[in-house]
């Protein structure tokens, strides 16, 4: 298993190091072999639900950078991606303001039922919880930015990306952050990486380059490494549909 691990980490870190990450397929090999599990992500969340925000207590910094780096103004709209217990609502709500709104999309209903008691408790208005699965989530109108924290199983979706890319202005800033494989000789990081991903994902297929169906969307795409290579966060402006001629 390490040696394999290893194998998917160099190739991984290879590819990071070059610092290309265009793609010009938008479906991987890994996801076409792989792909994620909905009735296995319904399970996975109805079961951590309960617990879910003291589990990610480690990881809250990480999701301030993400949303910083979404350059939020006053007023505008943000879907967030997978939104869970919505423990992303309050950094944003504090960079959107009273008029900003946020949608949040979410497959497991005992996330999002955590996520609503939260918008319940603080009052909040602008918000707008979707119960459903990414690829098809009933939406309306087009936002000006996109947040997908922790949210693997989505990134390995092209048809998820497809369809929340089809309800973003073009210029969007869209921000991605979690779970990848670090440098192969990083294999204590590389144990980390799997036994997390055991935990909260339903496809290993990508873990390599987590971001490289929604790189091909994006424009002015950025990706940096953090927590020894175990976590990336990307960073990009989605560029619009090209006009049918
Ligand atoms: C690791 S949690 C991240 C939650 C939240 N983004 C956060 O930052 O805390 C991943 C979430 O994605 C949701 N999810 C998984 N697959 C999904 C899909 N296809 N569509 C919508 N949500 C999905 C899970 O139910 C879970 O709540």
């Amino acid at each position: 298993m390490v040696r394999r691990l290893a194998w998917c980490s160099l190739e991984g870190y290879a590819e990071r190091r070059k610092g290309c990450h265009a793609m010009t397929k938008r479906t991987s090999v890994a996801t076409r072999h792989h792909p994620p599990k909905v009735d296995a992500a319904l399970e996975q969340y109805r079961l951590r639900a309960h617990g879910y925000d003291a589990e990610l207590a480690p990881f809250e910094p990480l999701r301030l950078d993400a949303i910083k780096r979404l350059q939020l103004q006053g007023g505008e709209t943000v879907l967030d991606v997978g939104c869970g217990t919505g423990l992303s609502f309050e950094p944003l709500k504090a960079a959107l303001g009273e008029r900003g709104k946020i949608i949040g999309i979410e497959l497991c209903p005992q996330m999002l039922g955590k996520a609503r008691d939260r918008v319940k408790a603080h009052g909040w208005k602008g918000v707008r919880l979707v119960n459903g699965t990414a690829d098809m989530a009933p939406l309306n109108g087009q936002a000006d930015a996109a947040i997908f924290h922790f949210t693997h199983d989505i990134l390995q979706q092209p048809e998820a990306i497809d369809h929340i890319t089809r309800h973003l202005k073009p210029g969007a800033k869209v921000v991605a952050t979690g779970l990848q494989w670090a440098a192969p000789w990083a294999w204590p990081v590389n144990l980390f990486v799997w036994g997390a991903a055991m935990y909260s994902v339903t496809t290993m297929g990508g873990l390599d380059r987590p971001w490289s169906t929604l790189a091909t969307y994006l424009e002015e795409l950025e990706v940096h490494s953090t927590w020894m290579g175990s976590i990336f966060v990307a960073t990009g402006t989605w560029r619009g549909r090209p006009s049918k001629a």
